[in-house]
């Protein structure tokens, strides 16, 4: 294909606008599909991306469309996911593309995270083709709409609004045109020494790591020998290709193309996302600005529920493989034997991890409460010690300062929700940087501490919003605080795995909390058992496990006088070896620490 008809493009929408829907009809309209494959909504397929609604990877898909001017083009669709976890993804997908369709829903208008991806998009300086979708429906509101769209940004006010149907089809061919007068060709140059952006990844049994590129310069051919700039890994490509949706082998990937790029690399560590892949024979000088890769936000724990721990061990291998920001390493816990900490971007990532695990794997496990990144200054050091995990926390006596991670939290929402957004985020220890006014939208910037924000804040947000506020977070520095390691004892026993870091103002009430829910989950024996937190040797909340103890007197009411007493004494006796006992902890001893807010 000439280079002057490629067109590689995005799709930005809140969510349930209508961007499956659109893409499947633009892959309808230019045959990439049949009509009978389109009706299945064939990239949200993973079994997962369906549980959530949402979509998980990005994926590309190739279309050749016969213009009205009857040229031929080649448009890359490079799909976008939605959700706030993910927008790690959304910076890299539109990376690599020139333009995005801004789809917007008559029947809703403008929604929060139609205006925070506008803002990615328009920071990555992508030409912009505002859409109008589901013009069908009875509650279609297209004055409105437009209205809403033009007030977005400037460059807006005077821009061509499209309005279509993507459900029946109507005015998608008008987009399909759009793309290829307003969306630039993709400039570089064929004779250059290659460069290819990889900005994504997947890992297969058969073949390896799969590497999603976009070539910036110059060409890439089967059997040429390659090479990853960042680590300098050196490769032979035994396959490449595009997507239709499925893998299309082809010859060569040239200047502009989209594609991927088998690498045969088996080390999931070889290949990382914002890479840049040139030839060995003929390099680069320069890669490609990379982008930052994702960061783990949030740590926890993972251990095989049935003590099945190379079972996990592989699954976990697998999965680290098809998504770029989980990060594991192996850790042990004396009270749940071995295990992997790993990290997540978020707590939305950390429960899919946790889903794929058991469907795709059919593998329970066992998650210890969540945590952020601490740097512990001990007293008489200047460096600090990077801890990551609670269990590994030092001793308080030995610590004369903590820092912790800060975010930069975007918040889009609704005026009329203003005063409960900001509540909950002042409640998260938030503090306003910034107020802006966007149509009938706020768009308020905070300064938050990542543990406020990294667990359940977003499900609170979506709920005081009803859905409609969105979050978009970048990270700041470490500042410090006053963090305290909450050990909790069972029985008198320290239960490592229950240990966990919290500001210390929360303390008694987090506390409070745990106790009176791990009075009903941990699983009772015949004698009872204390359940203490400690905060800096001094236990701040109790409460008794009560024992599972038949009442002798009672239960024992018709049998004689010595055969309860031999009850009562088999019980006692019991209760001295319990302190031998260890107790098996289940999944909703952990879920107490994990639940609290
Ligand atoms: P996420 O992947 O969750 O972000 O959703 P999405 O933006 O991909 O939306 P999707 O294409 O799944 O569409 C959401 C809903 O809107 C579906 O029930 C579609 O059938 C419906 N829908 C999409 N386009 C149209 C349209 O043009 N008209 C009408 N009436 N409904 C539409």
């Amino acid at each position: 294909m000439k280079q002057a008809n490629i067109r590689n493009f995005s799709i930005i929408a809140h969510i349930d606008h209508g961007k499956s829907t659109l893409a499947d009809q633009i892959m309808a309209q230019t045959h990439t599909i049949t009509p009978r494959e389109s009706k299945a909504q064939l990239l949200d397929d993973m079994a997962v991306e369906q549980a959530h609604g949402i979509t998980v990877k990005s994926r590309t898909v190739r279309n050749y469309y016969t213009a009205d001017d009857g040229q031929h083009y080649e448009y890359n669709f490079i799909d976008t996911p939605g959700h706030v976890d993910f927008s790690y993804e959304v910076a890299k997908s539109l990376a690599a593309s020139d333009g995005a369709i801004l789809l917007v829903d008559a029947t809703q208008g403008v929604q929060a995270q139609t205006v925070a991806n506008f803002r990615i998009a328009k920071q990555n300086g992508l030409v912009i083709i505002p859409v109008i979708n589901k013009i069908d429906s009875a509650a279609a509101d297209i004055p409105r709409t437009t209205a809403q769209i033009k007030q977005l940004d400037p460059a807006l006010e005077k821009a061509t609004i499209l309005k279509i149907s993507a459900k029946t089809g109507e005015g998608v061919h008008d987009v399909l045109e759009a793309i290829k007068a307003v969306i630039p060709a993709p400039d570089g140059h064929k004779t250059a020494p290659l460069k290819a952006l990889v900005f994504d990844y997947q890992y297969n049994a058969y073949k390896g790591i799969i590497a999603y590129v976009r070539i910036i310069d110059g060409q890439l051919k089967r059997d040429d020998a390659a090479l990853l700039m960042a680590k300098n890994t050196k490769l032979s490509v035994s396959e490449l290709g595009h997507f239709a949706p499925n893998m299309v082998p082809e010859a060569s990937l040239t200047v502009g193309d989209v594609g991927y790029v088998v690498t045969g690399l088996k080390d999931p560590q070889a290949v990382r996302v914002g890479d840049t892949l040139t030839l060995i024979n003929q390099p680069a000088k320069l890669a490609l600005a990379g982008y930052q890769p994702a960061k783990a936000m949030v740590f926890a724990g993972f251990y095989p529920k049935d003590g099945n721990y190379s079972d996990l061990k592989a699954a976990i291998e697998k999965l680290a493989l098809n998504d770029a920001a989980f990060q594991f390493k192996p850790e042990n816990s004396e009270a749940l034997g071995a295990g992997f900490r790993c990290g997540f971007l978020g707590m939305l990532h950390l429960q899919i991890i946790r889903e794929r695990l058991q469907k795709e794997y059919d593998l329970d496990v066992l998650t210890t409460a969540p945590n952020v990144t601490y740097q512990v200054y001990l007293k008489g050091t200047s460096e600090p010690m990077i801890v990551t995990n609670p269990i590994k926390y030092p001793d308080f006596a030995t610590i004369d300062h903590v820092a912790e991670p800060f975010v930069k939290a975007e918040i889009t929402t609704p005026s009329e929700l203003l005063n409960d957004v900001m509540k909950l985020a002042e409640q998260h220890k938030g503090t306003l940087l910034d107020m802006n006014n966007q149509a009938d939208l706020v768009v308020l910037t905070y300064k938050m501490p990542i543990s406020e924000i990294a667990y359940d804040f977003f499900n609170q947000l979506k709920s005081i919003s009803h859905g409609y506020a969105t979050l978009d977070t970048s990270p700041l520095d470490y500042e410090v605080a006053d963090l305290v390691k909450i050990e909790v004892d069972i029985n008198y026993a320290p239960v490592d795995a229950l240990a966990f870091v919290a500001h210390r103002q929360d303390a008694p009430r987090l506390t409070q909390a745990l106790v009176k829910k791990l009075k009903y989950t941990v699983p009772r024996k015949l004698y009872a058992m204390p359940v203490q937190a400690i905060v800096e040797g001094k236990a701040i909340a109790r409460v008794d496990v009560p024992p599972l103890r038949k009442n002798a007197a009672v239960a024992g009411g018709k049998k004689s006088v010595s055969k309860k007493q031999a009850l009562l004494r088999r019980q006692s006796m019991n209760k001295r070896q319990a302190a031998k006992n260890t107790i098996v902890l289940p999944q909703e001893v952990f879920n107490a620490v994990l639940e609290l807010d």
